[in-house]
């Protein structure tokens, strides 16, 4: 034989027996130093996942770096990356895989850092347990609190409450207790029924492997064997079948496949499918998977669907059992996990993310706020960062879901940021909202175009955006009156003025300047629509809004006039006195000085009236604007 061949035959037999052994996948939740990287790196090394010269590695180490003196820093097995490793702090989320005779696990180990919340969430989202962890000597803090807010917002229901460093309280029951009881105490409302503690200490082995001669008082089991115990999320064959598909495979025209990973229920050749949202059914021809074409899939497969009809489906619809279909709505109440540092802004447009499929969404109203401690409703205009509210949402399209609490894949999405394409809030769905669901569309038999025509004009709308006193309303005005005097029907929506009337209730905090340019934008729109051309006069500071605002028009029909004017220059103005009252601290939030402007990086005209005379702009402009004619992007004027 061989010798060779045999080690390769032992990999494949080992991979194999390890492959079917069961597997459970968990997250580990704590604090700062509060040794959870300690107690997985123990768990791997009392599970023998660690080679030897891994092993040589780790105590020379450990002499350079650990926080243990001569022992071994079983932290340094996990805080993996050097950076880390220098700075003693854990910054990513970290899966490891380990294994012992019973089962495999798949551990999450998330950073303690308040600033990375949304790493824990992720790690949380697709476990079936939560190890939070808890330093003896301080017990249940705020952080232990937002930790379980989100592993029981997330769907977990079991939780190990690991109560570390016992060793540093001599293994006192009485502490142990006390912690156990205040925590439960907290847990219970939050649906967290299933929590099973154990005194431990990662540092010293006790708990983690075998029970400890330490905590003789403690008859439970120790932690690795409670995680080779505790029931297994089974997947649930009874469930509906549903199928988010993730692409559509067309190689060739004979062959039309559509690809996902089952999320949960079974499927079968021959059975009835609907296709959502568009609600078409059809019936499954055949699965095919690598291996060849199979006769059943289950929840968690990838495989790829041929369908009996030639229907339509694209990325993001989902495929579900016929008879028992998932909701279409585009109107949710959610809950919300907020994970940047720049907040959320009701009325501004964010990407949500929902199983296969990306749409625009606003969050039209936060309902309430929770206080992370007490669970206690506060009211909120904004989100911050690590913040959960129920919320409003609304998305650009319908979509195909389920409550969260029913199918964690499909009530489960993200919010991406649009221009720096960051993930910022994490949201599980309630219920939909019927609202905009049930008003319709009304069928105008008078259109855009027939009010166009009676004007004898083509409808635009002029978005005049820049500093305050650099000249929007002077340069607004004199186009508004030289177009009229053309024979055009024009209007022109001033920021000041329309902040007298609609937009009174709004201030200068960015919730607000979001807000007020949203409700003008929409305005516009109706404007265009009744067949006028628009002037626009607000400050506008941020890109997102724009942008928002012209989404809202036909490709043509919004052109952005950026009134160039640099900060000095207006400042230097100040025809109204406001600079000067900024600089004295008694106007808050004003732009140039303590709120941003985002200057726009590609306007259809850019207007230098540091260089020319306001009339001159103008008449230029109005040329432009009489001959419907654009140099896009980026007309100098
Ligand atoms: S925007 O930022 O929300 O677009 P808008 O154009 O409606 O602002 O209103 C700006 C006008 O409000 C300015 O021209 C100025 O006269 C006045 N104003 C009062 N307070 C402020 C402030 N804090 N920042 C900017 N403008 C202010």
């Amino acid at each position: 034989m061989d010798t060779r061949i045999e080690p390769i035959n032992d990999i494949a037999h080992y991979l194999t027996a390890q492959a079917t052994k069961p597997l459970l996948r968990f997250i580990t939740c704590g604090s700062v130093d509060d040794g959870k990287s300690s107690l997985i790196g123990r768990m791997l090394y009392e599970s023998k996942q660690i080679f030897d010269d891994q092993l040589g590695a780790l105590e020379s180490e450990s002499k350079r770096y650990g926080t243990q003196g001569e022992r071994i820093d079983f932290a340094l097995l996990v805080d993996g990356l050097q950076a880390e490793r220098e700075q003693g702090i854990t910054i990513d989320v970290a899966y490891r895989f380990f294994a012992t005779d019973r089962r495999r696990f798949i551990v999450a180990d998330t950073p303690g850092h308040e600033q990375y919340t949304r790493n824990m969430a992720t790690g949380a989202s697709t476990a079936a347990l939560a190890v939070i962890l808890i330093d003896a000597r301080k017990g249940v803090l705020t952080q232990t609190r937002r930790h379980s807010r989100i592993v029981a917002m997330m769907g977990i229901r079991q939780i190990v409450l690991a109560v570390n460093k016992m060793d540093l309280v001599d293994y006192d029951e009485a502490t142990f207790h006390a912690i156990v009881a205040d925590y439960c105490a907290f847990a219970a409302p939050l649906g967290l029924t299933s929590v099973t503690a154990i005194p431990l200490s990662a540092l010293e082995g006790d708990n983690v492997v075998t029970n400890s001669p330490n905590t003789r008082w403690y008859s439970g089991p120790a932690l690795l064997e409670l995680l080779e115990t505790v029931p297994l999320d089974e997947r649930d064959e009874t469930a509906p079948f549903r199928l988010p598909v993730q692409w559509v495979n067309r190689p060739n025209l004979d062959f039309r496949g559509y690809c996902g990973r089952v999320a949960s229920g079974r499927v079968t050749p021959g059975q009835r499918v609907r296709v959502l949202p568009s609600g078409v059914e059809t019936t499954v021809r055949a699965i095919v998977t690598f291996e060849g074409e199979r006769e059943v899939a289950l929840a968690g497969d990838s495989i790829t669907l041929t369908l009996a009809d030639e229907v339509d489906v694209s990325r993001g619809d989902v495929l579900a059992d016929a008879g028992a279909a998932p909701e279409v709505a585009d109107q949710f109440e959610a809950r919300l996990l907020w994970m940047a540092e720049h907040p959320l802004l009701p009325g501004r447009s964010y990407t949500a993310k929902l199983h296969c499929k990306e749409v625009e969404a606003i969050v039209t109203e936060i309902k309430y706020r929770e206080d992370v401690n007490s669970g206690a409703q506060l009211a909120a205009k904004s989100l911050g960062l690590n913040e959960i509210a129920v919320v409003n949402l609304s998305l650009a399209r319908t979509v195909a879901f389920d409550p969260y609490a029913k199918n964690r894949t499909l009530g489960g999405f993200i919010l991406i940021d649009k221009l720096t394409q960051e993930t910022v809030g994490a949201g599980m769905i309630d219920f939909a909202l019927r609202r905009a669901a049930n008003i319709h569309w009304q069928a105008l038999t008078v259109n855009q175009s027939a009010r166009a025509t009676a004007k004898n004009q083509q409808p635009l709308c002029l978005w005049f955006t820049g500093l305050s006193g650099s000249g929007k309303s002077t340069l607004s005005n004199l186009l508004e009156k030289r177009l009229h005097a053309e024979g055009r029907h024009t209007y022109l929506l001033d920021g000041d003025n329309v902040r007298h009337g609609l937009n009174r209730d709004l201030g200068f905090t960015e919730e607000d300047r979001v807000e007020n340019i949203r409700r003008v934008a929409e305005v516009a729109k109706l404007m265009v629509d009744a067949g006028l051309i628009v002037l626009v006069s607000f400050i506008s500071p941020y890109r997102a809004e724009r942008r928002l605002a012209r989404s809202l028009f036909e490709p043509g029909e919004f052109v952005e006039v950026f009134v160039d004017t640099p900060l000095e220059e207006c400042e230097r103005r100040d025809t109204k006195g406001l600079y000067a009252q900024a600089r004295r601290g008694e106007i808050k939030n004003f732009t140039g000085i303590d709120s941003d402007y985002e200057a726009p990086d590609t306007p259809e005209v850019r207007l230098l009236t540091a260089e020319r005379s306001a009339e001159d702009c103008v008449a230029e402009l109005a040329q432009r604007v009489l001959a419907a004619q654009w140099l896009s992007p980026e007309y100098q004027i």
